[in-house]
């Protein structure tokens, strides 16, 4: 159902690689809900082609950035405004990724010069991000940004690997550019983090479907799939929650809050 909360705002979109990924639904939901942006992946991400599917379904363009590269993202920024005529209202970050999760190195083995790599995409890329957005002044008052986290920020998940440490210093960047970026322009920035999903990302870590049966009975309402995560960055987008900033905000169906729950109980007396 749409409820027109995004109407007549101007974003951009960072992260829909196939229709499994969490930014694609949030594509499809701020659609509905009719709001105007632009679509952007990573070049290589872009070669699959999928990405013009989403763009045809929302009346999209597609800019192709790396995030990590400041240039691409000042073109970006720079284009968005044109093509949508204006400053912009809304920013989802959502990127991810670790080449020593990928290439299943352990804790203790890690190539540093990968876990540098896993930092800048998966969290440095936030902070150039907005300070591009501040240095064109491309945010309109009360917009929102807005990126992706996981609860590995505060607790150990062996297998989520350096990610972890992204994780926390992507949530550490929200706060610290929440504070700037609220006084400089009445703009909020948050992190959600959500339960796990079946997504490319997601997939990847190792042990992910025992991790993710595992968060699903140890939550009362179940994990929250892609679909709820994108109608939770919706209403963060709206003018319904102009106040929340700085906040790492957990959309997990209740996990971070449970010490254990009736399911696991069950399964350890088997
Ligand atoms: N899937 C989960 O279980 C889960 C749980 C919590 C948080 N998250 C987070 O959600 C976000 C989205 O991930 P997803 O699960 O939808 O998976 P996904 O694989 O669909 O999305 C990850 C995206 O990051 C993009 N990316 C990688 N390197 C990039 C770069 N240099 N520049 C620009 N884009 C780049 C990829 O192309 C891809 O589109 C990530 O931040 C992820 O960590 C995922």
């Amino acid at each position: 159902m749409a409820y027109n909360l995004l109407q007549g705002k101007k974003g951009i979109i960072f992260g829909a690689l196939n229709d499994k990924s969490i930014a694609w639904k949030v594509a499809q939901r701020a659609h509905e809900e009719g709001a105007q942006f632009v679509l952007t992946n990573a070049p290589l991400a872009m070669r699959m082609g999928e990405i013009n599917k989403l763009a045809e379904e929302c009346n999209a363009q597609v800019i192709p950035a790396d995030a990590t590269s400041v240039e691409d993202l000042q073109n970006l920024f720079t284009q968005s405004q044109e093509i949508l005529g204006g400053k912009l209202d809304f920013v989802l970050h959502s990127i991810g990724m670790s080449p020593n999760v990928r290439k299943g190195k352990t804790y203790g083995d890690l190539n540093y010069e990968w876990f540098q790599k896993t930092l800048d995409v998966s969290a440095l890329s936030f902070h150039k991000v907005m300070q591009v957005a501040e240095k064109q002044d491309a945010m309109n008052e009360w917009g929102s940004i807005l990126a992706l986290s996981y609860i590995a920020a505060q607790r150990s998940f062996p297998d989520y690997s350096d990610m972890a440490q992204a994780k926390a210093m992507l949530e550490s960047i929200a706060r610290s550019y929440g504070q700037r970026f609220g006084k400089l322009k009445k703009v909020r920035v948050n992190t959600i983090s959500q339960s796990p999903t079946k997504t490319t990302a997601g997939t990847g870590v190792g042990g992910f479907d025992a991790f993710f049966e595992y968060a699903d009975k140890m939550s009362p309402l179940g994990n929250a799939s892609a679909e709820d995560c994108a109608n939770y960055c919706i209403t963060l987008f709206s003018d319904l929650t102009r106040l929340v900033t700085m906040q790492n905000l957990l959309h997990d169906g209740g996990f971070s809050s449970v010490g254990i729950s009736e399911e696991i109980v069950n399964q350890m007396n088997k």
